[in-house]
């Protein structure tokens, strides 16, 4: 198939929603990453999506929607404190689970009885979903298993010839996906951190309680509350060991590896191997912004190992940290 190119104008704007409207899979810019859309109402339409990213068939898709209007089109029995979180933090990187509507198809939610919702407040994925008239279910844009894609090239890295078509517009804001809370379960849980906080969330959802998959391991058959955290994430080919230490500790202990790469803070100076910083370690909005670029980058080097220094796992450094310990298949060194 080939994958057109359009452009995030009204003409590129209109033949995605046109391709949505009839059946087809396009990929658009979000600000937190690059979606893979489909009609949330079209089951054929989001099996094409699980095909092109080889995703397992129980991991549920994200719906996004464009007002509230079309929120009760896709969930049911709405409690208050959705439309607090959505007064909020809608349009923006927060995703909300809620008891699904009939509407939504079996594929989407992956036979469980929720949706997960969230409308972005990127431009052009707004317009895409008013202008089709639909809410767009879209996982990231990624082959399922690798970092998700910031940059319309690493969408089309993953994703040629396979997808209809992909909106082409410039990096995404945020650089990691979307907050994920469930407002299903009581108290409320944070599934999935993201560039809205946890700190943020409890000035809404005081008993907000983190979900322990977010910072550790599930043992092996452990039922998880969200499918996509029990699947190997994030990863690039090279290993990653993520490290924890202060500035020099982390700078002794890499410069003492052979054929690896150092994933850094600007802070980190004097290193002797090759190195990629990926922001300062003060400013998490950064550092969330540019580590998906940099694990796919370093894949075009060929170094046995690239060793990460740990961001803070709180604020956004939280997201950071929980994308960061995936990528490392939850190899995490403490110096
Ligand atoms: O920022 C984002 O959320 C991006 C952009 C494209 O919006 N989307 C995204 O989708 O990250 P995806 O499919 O890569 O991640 C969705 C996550 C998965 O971990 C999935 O298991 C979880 O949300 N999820 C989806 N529906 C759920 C549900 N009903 N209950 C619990 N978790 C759910
Ligand atoms: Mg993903």
């Amino acid at each position: 198939m080939i994958t057109k190119r359009l452009k995030n104008d009204a003409d590129g704007i209109n033949s995605a929603a046109e391709i949505l409207k009839n059946g087809g899979i396009v990929a658009i810019p979000t600000e937190t990453v690059y979606g893979l859309a489909a009609s949330a109402f079209d089951d054929e339409a989001i099996k094409k999506i699980f095909i092109a990213k080889g995703r397992p068939q129980d991991n549920p898709l994200i719906v996004h929607i464009s007002d509230l209007k079309m929120l009760g089109s896709v969930a049911e029995d709405i409690p208050d404190i959705a439309f607090l979180c959505a007064e909020k933090f809608w349009p923006g990187p927060l995703t909300l689970v809620l008891k699904k509507s009939r509407n939504i198809c079996k594929t989407v939610s992956g036979g469980l009885d929720t949706v997960a919702v969230r409308m972005p407040s990127d431009k052009t994925a707004q317009e895409i979903i008013r202008v089709s008239n639909l809410p767009l279910a879209a996982p990231s844009a990624n082959t399922s298993g690798l970092p998700s894609p910031t940059s319309y090239t690493h969408v089309i890295n993953d994703m040629d010839t396979k997808i209809d078509a992909v909106v082409t517009a410039g990096d995404c804001k945020f650089g990691v996906e979307s907050t994920v809370v469930t407002l299903y379960t009581d108290p409320p849980r944070l599934l999935r951190p993201g560039a809205v906080t946890a700190e943020q969330l409890r000035t809404i959802i005081p008993n907000l309680q983190i979900d322990p998959a977010v910072l550790k391991e599930p043992e092996k058959d452990e039922k998880v509350s969200s499918p996509g955290m029990k699947y190997k994430h994030y990863s690039p080919k090279t290993d990653v060991f993520l490290v924890e230490g202060d500035t020099l500790s982390f700078v002794n202990f890499v410069n003492r590896k052979q054929n690896a790469a150092a994933i850094c803070f600007d802070e980190d100076e004097n290193i002797l191997v090759p190195h990629f910083s990926y922001g300062s370690k003060d400013n998490e909005l950064s550092l969330a912004h540019n580590i998906f670029s940099i694990l796919r980058k370093i894949d075009d080097y060929g170094f046995s190992a690239a060793y990460v220094h740990a961001p803070q796992k709180s604020g956004v450094g939280l997201a950071v940290y929980n994308r960061l310990i995936r990528a490392a298949g939850f190899k995490v060194i403490t110096l």
